[in-house]
């Protein structure tokens, strides 16, 4: 089955073996109490928590336990992030005893308290350590109250005999509690340092702020993490991803795995959304199934994968239209600085200073050539332009199909896949204005000839959803002829011959406007 709301693991985590290996190894060295902390780096959703999570899940001890922590994920980080952080490592270190997650009560201590005393193991630990428990949930968050958090999982450990692993994504957003002025890392790194039982892996999606803070000299945290680059699937992986997490009756064909990931790359959580899309439809999805999910999936505004690469697009560029035009410009793949500012009507100076706002999402060749990082976000910042309606049938599309969604682009018709979902009759939808206009495509010469069968169900869809309809034939030439149905012979077969040709397509449905209404 596909997976996409929450990281996955078990039979559901496909691929990773090396990455695999890299944690179990680090993982591995808290029997020696000897932890190795890692920094995890990757875009968002590309895997990271997944990773960690069935990495700890493949050790099979039962002193092992593994704490997940993203520090974005309650909005905006405050120094509540730490309370939440103790929390945590103590709904982890009781684990089934509590039957309940304790995060839940941290506003009502009094049935923390009531939880927390009926757990068995509780009763053994420290005094001390005791009433820091219990007083997590009550009062502020101080510095002093922190710096004693931090040393909660090793503690623990030790009275518990456990480990711990913990992993924190988006750590470098941390920073942002210098604002408060409360320099987190140089507590964390002072603390974790004296932890043997505790493995630190920390991971994000801000690729260079997080290098940067473990690779720069000035970093409290310099030379103390390995690095470990989480990429996109490589292409056969990523096929099989595909075909794996398919449920039988919805089995994807090869071919058209291979053009999916050839669309959305190996990215999994792409492809995971990419799935669900297509296991809606029954039976096994084919290719006109394929450009139908990406249509909604992709190329709509409320796809998911749509929706987000808006969010990703508002975090990127906020309110400057400047930004906006400089990652338009990037979208059509490797491009020099100068052909930038060109775009951006900006000087080289001001274009250098918007690159680099943009961050993680533009990488820079060694010849000198800006790109952006993911090429589905591109694709997605492509359709979106005027006329950009195209972009669909230019990348799924056969020749015939990319060769009349240009030539109706060309007259003002924007244009989307129909659904094969509902059993469409046409390949085509294009709108223009309150214009409707269902397409079908032929790839062969004069006359056309088409069972009676398909004719009438194209007859009859046209007429259901109120749309004009018409044929385009297109030669091997990519010569396109678009021809009016009302002037087929229709007899045992329907047949369209030259005399059939709508000469000028817009005049054509003015006319026929006026007849519908
Ligand atoms: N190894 C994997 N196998 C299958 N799907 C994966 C894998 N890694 C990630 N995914 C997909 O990506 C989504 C996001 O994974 P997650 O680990 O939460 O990413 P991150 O922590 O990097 O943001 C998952 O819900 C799943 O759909
Ligand atoms: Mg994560």
């Amino acid at each position: 089955m596909f997976q996409t709301s929450t990281p996955v693991m078990g039979d559901g985590f496909q691929n990773r073996i090396t990455d695999l290996d890299d944690l179990a190894r680090s993982i591995q060295r808290l029997e020696s109490g000897e932890p190795q902390w890692m920094a995890i780096l990757g875009p968002r959703k590309i895997g990271k928590t997944s990773l960690v999570l069935e990495a700890a899940r493949r050790v099979k001890t039962l002193s092992l336990r593994v704490v997940a922590l993203d520090v974005q994920e309650q909005g905006p980080v405050s120094l509540e992030f730490f309370r939440r952080f103790a929390l945590r490592i103590v709904d982890a270190a009781f684990g089934s005893e509590l039957g309940e997650s304790l995060e839940r009560f941290a506003r009502q201590p009094a049935a923390y308290r009531k939880i927390l005393q009926k757990v068995g193991s509780f009763d053994s630990l420290p005094k001390a350590l005791r009433l820091e428990l219990i007083e997590i949930v009550e009062g502020d968050v101080s510095p002093d109250r922190i710096a004693g958090w931090l040393d909660l999982p090793e503690e623990l450990a030790v009275a518990l005999d456990l480990r711990f692993v913990i992993a924190l994504d988006e750590f470098q957003e941390l920073n942002e509690l210098q604002k408060h002025g409360f320099n987190s890392f140089m507590l964390l790194r002072a603390k974790w340092q004296k932890h043997r039982r505790v493995a630190y892996f920390i991971s994000g999606s801000a690729r260079s702020m997080l290098l940067t803070l473990v690779n720069s000299q000035k970093s409290p945290f310099f030379q103390h993490f390995h690095i470990h680059d989480l990429l996109p699937f490589a292409h056969s992986d990523a096929v099989d991803l595909l075909r794996r997490l398919s449920p039988l009756e919805h089995s994807i064909p090869v071919e058209v795995a291979e053009l999916a990931v050839k669309t959305l790359s190996g990215h999994p959580f792409y492809l995971q959304l990419l799935g669900e899309q297509l296991t809606q439809v029954p039976g096994s999805p084919d290719i006109p199934a394929l450009k139908d999910a990406l249509q909604k999936l992709l190329f709509s505004r409320t796809g998911r994968l749509s929706l987000f690469f808006e969010n990703e697009f508002q975090r990127l560029v906020g309110r400057s239209t400047l930004l906006a035009a400089t990652l338009d410009s990037l979208a059509e793949g490797p491009i020099t600085l100068t052909a930038v500012s060109n775009a951006i009507h900006a000087k080289s100076g001001a274009t250098v200073n918007y690159l680099e706002r943009l961050q993680d999402a533009v990488v820079k060749s060694e010849g000198g050539f800006y790109s952006l990082a993911d090429s589905v976000f591109a694709l997605w910042l492509r359709w979106r332009r005027p006329g950009g309606t195209i972009v669909p049938m230019s990348v799924v599309g056969d020749e015939a199909e990319i060769a009349v969604a240009r030539a109706l682009s060309d007259m003002g018709f924007d244009l989307i896949y129909q659904s094969k979902a509902s059993r469409g009759a046409f390949d085509l939808l294009g709108t223009r204005g309150s214009t409707q206009l269902g397409i079908q495509v032929k790839r062969s010469p004069l006359p056309l000839r088409f069972p009676r069968h398909e004719w009438k169900r194209m007859e009859a869809e046209g007429a259901r959803f109120k749309w004009l309809w018409v044929v385009a034939a297109v030669t091997l030439e990519g010569i396109i002829t678009i021809l009016d149905p009302a002037k087929a012979r229709v007899k045992k077969e329907a047949v369209l011959r030259q005399e059939a040709e709508i000469a000028n397509l817009p005049q054509w449905l003015d006319s026929r406007r006026q007849v519908f209404e």
